[in-house]
């Protein structure tokens, strides 16, 4: 294995690490009806952008390339799962402060949990 791939193997496991924590927390939180936390879904959309633009970066660099397109369409649907985990994270906190129930929340869950498994469905059928 030249460094490359070392590389290009270490950012694709922080990746699906990345992306383990959104699919994950929106599994173990879909049965709930409130109390929801959203902070493990706004760090793994974090983690998941990083790496994979970092990985367009390295496969670049070893002559290995990308599908333009469909990087662009991974890169649109982890946007919106980002901006709506940071809009359920800032409605989820002043609704607490408020001390308010926010079982209205459970829509943005299953909508960043959806648009995740979506990405899956690209990043693997997209040949
Ligand atoms: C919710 C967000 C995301 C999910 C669920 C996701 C999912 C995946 C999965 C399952 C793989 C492994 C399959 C494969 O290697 O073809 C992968 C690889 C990859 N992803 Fe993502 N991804 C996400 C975001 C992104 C973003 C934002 C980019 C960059 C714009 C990106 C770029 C890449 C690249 C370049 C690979 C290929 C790695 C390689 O084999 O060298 N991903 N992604």
């Amino acid at each position: 294995m030249d460094t490359i791939d070392i590389f290009r193997f270490a950012l694709l496991f922080a990746h699906i690490v990345g992306l383990a924590a959104i699919v994950g927390s929106y599994i173990l939180q879909m049965p709930w009806k409130r109390g929801f936390d959203f902070l493990p879904l706004v760090i793994g959309s974090i983690v998941t952008i990083v790496t994979g633009n970092a990985l367009i970066a390295v496969r670049e660099v070893g002559d290995l390339g990308v599908d333009e397109l469909k990087m662009i369409v991974k890169l649109a649907l982890a946007i919106i799962v980002g901006a709506l985990s940071v809009v359920g994270f800032i409605r989820s906190r002043r609704l607490r402060k408020a001390n308010a129930d926010d079982a209205r929340l459970k829509p943005v869950m299953l909508a960043i949990g959806l648009v995740a498994m979506a990405n899956i469905a690209v990043a693997l059928f997209w040949r």
